[in-house]
């Protein structure tokens, strides 16, 4: 088993490049799958879920070469055949591929992992869709069968703004008969990301971004060149980092406005942040107060980022208050977080710090991917050693994190025990 080894007390300077965004390739790996030529997706991070999906589309018989960021996808000679549990329970995004399967052969056969650590994470919204595109679904063990003689546009009312529902019905449709209409989408960049893929495959996408997307169905999609865009979400998580023990530490190769919702609780915490076109400059400031985060859809606060901000807030004076709205287990970093120091409770998805507090070094587990990345924050921010096992949940979705935190000053080390 891996763990990472921290030794806090650094303060961190120099330039973090941040990546493609996880949660855009981890859609635009599947979405490849409905051109009928050659897809090129460049800057996509090289971390295990890009790693799984790849996997995936090889056993289904395509055609992947990468080299470095860059994959290209060879979809002709695909088999649409049913995608074992070994590998679609690696991740969640592997849903995608019902969306893609779908939209591209009117069939699909695919076991899906139940809910995971921070909640049930239901696919009822996903399916809803499917069956207003026409399509006829058959669940047996979570195994689930989905077909469709004829899929044919339709208006689809999302009863939350999901993300993943949003991807999946734009991949089923974009080649149904007709117009579909998605009300309530979600409005996140990712998304955007995928529909401007699909649209340069000769797809007609339009409204991705605002909570109504139209999508004209088409017969054809093709060849295509694509670029992942920067991860706001590590960006956020590494901005994060700089609030909390950086010196002119620069994130560099993000979009400032995709963590618009972050930067603005930073500066009313006391953050001093020097914002470019690219870059976030930012410094450890003297004195923080305590805030009050409450996690909405884009561009509202990510529920992704309150995690890594967690620590960051045990230096506040005062209280300061975390109320998650969109999952309903998303708290399991605290009780760790209070072993190191910290002075945080949790009532009804609200979690409340008072600071500031000494954090000690101590050895502790992560439970989740943003939930890891809040002990690594932690750790750094602590005086002695950190020790985290289930370090395979925080390299799924930072790419390099151990080289990157590295070279600016980080004393990270990853072990094998
Ligand atoms: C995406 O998950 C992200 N994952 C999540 O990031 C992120 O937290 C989430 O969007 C919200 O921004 C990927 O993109 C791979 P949702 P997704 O559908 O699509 C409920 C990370 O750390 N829901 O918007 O699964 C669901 O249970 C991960 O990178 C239904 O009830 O999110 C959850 O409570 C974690 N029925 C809420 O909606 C459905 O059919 C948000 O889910 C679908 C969702």
């Amino acid at each position: 088993m891996k763990i990472l080894e921290i030794t806090g007390g650094s303060k961190l300077t120099g330039t973090i490049r941040v990546s493609g965004a996880k949660n855009s390739a981890v859609a635009l790996i599947p979405a490849a799958i409905l051109s009928d030529e050659e897809v090129t997706i460049c800057n996509v991070p090289d971390i295990t879920d890009t790693e799984v999906l790849c996997e995936i589309l090889t056993f289904l018989g395509a055609k992947i070469k990468r080299a470095s960021e860059t994959i290209v996808i060879d979809p002709t000679q695909l088999e649409n055949r049913e995608i074992p549990e070994n590998l679609a329970k690696k991740l969640r995004a592997s849903y995608y591929f019902m969306g893609a399967l779908l939209g591209k052969y009117k069939k699909v056969v695919m076991t899906l992992p139940g809910g995971c650590s921070i909640g049930a994470r239901p696919i009822n919204l996903h399916l809803k869709g499917f069956e207003a595109l026409g399509a006829k679904i058959v669940e047996k063990d979570n195994c689930y069968t989905i077909t469709a003689d004829q899929l044919k546009g339709a208006n689809i009312y999302l009863d939350f703004a999901s993300v993943g529902a949003t991807i999946n019905i734009m991949l089923a449709a974009v080649r149904a008969d007709g117009v579909t209409v998605i009300d309530n989408a979600a409005k996140e960049p990712e998304i955007v990301n995928v529909a401007t893929l699909l649209n340069n495959m000769g797809a007609k996408i339009s409204g991705a971004g605002t909570s109504r997307i139209e999508i004209e169905g088409v017969e054809y999609l093709g060849k295509c060149f694509h670029e992942v865009i920067p991860d706001r979400i590590e960006a956020g998580t590494y901005v994060i980092l700089g609030a909390a023990c950086g010196e002119n530490l620069k994130i560099d190769n993000i979009i400032p406005e995709h963590i618009e919702a972050l930067t603005s609780k930073l500066e009313e915490m006391g953050a001093f942040l020097d914002i470019g076109s690219d870059y976030i400059l930012v410094s450890r400031g003297e004195k923080y107060k305590g805030i009050h985060v409450k996690t909405q859809t884009y561009p509202g606060f990510a529920t992704d980022l309150q995690q890594p901000l967690t620590p960051l807030l045990t230096q506040c004076e005062g209280k300061s208050k975390i109320e998650e709205t969109i999952y309903e287990n998303r708290f399991m970093h605290i009780p760790y977080l209070n072993q190191m120091g910290a002075d945080i409770r949790v009532k009804n998805q609200t979690a409340t710090i008072i600071g500031p507090s000494k954090l000690k070094g101590c050895d502790v587990v992560a439970t989740d991917l943003r939930a890891g990345a809040s002990l690594v924050i932690a750790g750094l921010i602590a005086t002695g050693v950190t020790r985290i096992t289930n370090v395979e949940h925080i390299l799924r979705g930072y790419e390099n994190i151990v080289e990157k935190l590295n070279n600016v000053g980080a004393k990270v080390e990853i072990r094998e025990i």
